[in-house]
């Protein structure tokens, strides 16, 4: 098992650098989906009430360095405030004077909030001095940024090694995600069913492999299963389709893994285009998951944010939160279906992890999980 240090065991109060994932979805400066902003109070709550000051900080989308206005944190500052009932301030930039003098100046409970850590090349580059910048901004160190926990980046890996090592912790958030997602990987009890689909296999296909030595059978939809039927030789028409990812594709189809994988009987087709599984896969899919006794689900059967082609992705959440199972979803776009579906509070455990809840449960170390790990067993 793995154990994380928790925030029980830092000398508080104390102020806290507080590293979420608030990479959430915006259509504009609207906020689609606050799950993460939301699945932060609890820790946010302890630590104010301790007399915490909290220097809160995270990335927003990919401005690859460079600052962007698009991927500004502003917006979440505004619902955050709203989320707390409390002000929340604010510094135009996570390094220098400003972020620095505000930091110092909050009182007990009060909470500031970075600017975008990605507006810095440092952050990706995993840089020592751009993690020693952020280090002066506080005495301990909380981790919630599961979503990001896969990446080795500066303010997830580099900067809680500056740290004394009694000074860092996962908060709530991490902790319950690492409990809920070892459930899945520590199978016990069969058949496990994973459903895997979104647009692309590039960048997943590492955790592809494993989970198909891992689950007893594994559902493909969304853009993912093009490329595995264009894999099988068959011409899916103008259909998206990962060129590259046709031999991996292969590989896995005609590999002697553990699990079965099933790629959809039918399609809902658009102008030559596969934009949502068809009936008959419903509900073979449907039929596999209502026997399952561990379900992980990552990303949608469709392009589900269009009425027409949200069928599919509604029919298998439904049958997700039916399943007499352990049940957990991960990814931004499949925790949104199965909250707009209704279900949400059906599944076991919704993981604010996309990529980062895929690689946990193929078995990946994860380096913001690794940094925080104390004597498992
Ligand atoms: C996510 O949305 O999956 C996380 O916030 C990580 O974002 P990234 O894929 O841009 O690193
Ligand atoms: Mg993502």
């Amino acid at each position: 098992m793995i154990r994380i240090k928790t925030i029980d065991h830092l000398p508080l109060p104390a102020r806290v650098f507080y590293r979420v994932d608030y990479n959430v979805p915006l259509e504009g400066a609207r906020i689609a989906d606050a799950t993460r902003i939301e699945e932060t109070l609890r820790t946010l709550r302890i630590l104010r009430e301790k007399g915490c000051p909290v220097v809160i900080a995270s990335h927003l989308g990919r401005p690859k360095g460079e600052r962007k206005a698009k991927y500004s944190l502003e917006p979440v500052r505004a619902r955050l405030a709203e989320l707390l009932s409390a002000d929340v301030q604010w510094a135009s930039d996570c390094i220098g004077d400003e972020a620095r003098q505000k930091a110092n100046s909050l009182l007990p409970g009060q909470v500031l909030l970075l600017e975008n850590l990605r507006f810095h090349a440092g952050e990706e580059a995993n840089d020592d001095a751009f993690a020693h910048e952020l280090h002066e901004l506080a005495d301990v160190y909380v981790n919630d940024a599961f979503g990001a926990c896969h990446r080795a980046h500066a303010s997830i890996d580099a900067l809680p090694r500056l740290f004394p090592s009694d000074r860092i912790a996962g908060g709530l958030l991490l902790a319950r995600e690492i409990e809920f997602l070892q459930k899945v990987t520590n199978v016990t009890e069969r058949p496990f069913v994973a459903l895997l689909g979104g647009a692309k296999i590039a960048g997943k296909i590492e955790p592809l492999e494993a989970l198909v030595r891992l689950a007893d059978t594994v559902l493909i939809g969304g853009g993912m299963a093009n490329t595995f039927v264009a894999a099988k030789g068959v011409a899916m028409g103008a259909s998206l389709v990962d060129k590259g990812s046709i031999d991996v594709a292969g590989r896995i189809l005609d590999g002697n893994a553990r699990a079965e994988v099933v790629l959809p009987a039918d399609f809902v087709v658009d102008n030559m285009l596969a934009l949502d599984i068809g009936p008959r896969t419903e509900s073979e899919y449907a039929a596999k998951i209502a026997g399952a006794r561990i379900v992980f689900w990552n990303g949608p059967m469709g392009v589900f944010e269009k009425e027409a082609f949200a069928k599919g992705t509604m029919a298998v959440a439904r049958a997700v939160a039916e399943a007499d199972a352990t049940t957990v979803v991960g990814g931004g776009e499949s925790v949104e279906a199965v909250k707009s579906s209704g279900f949400a509070d059906r599944i076991t455990h919704i993981s604010t992890g996309g990529g980062a809840s895929l690689e946990f449960i193929a078995g990946e170390a994860l380096p913001g999980v690794e940094v925080l790990r104390t004597g498992d067993q």
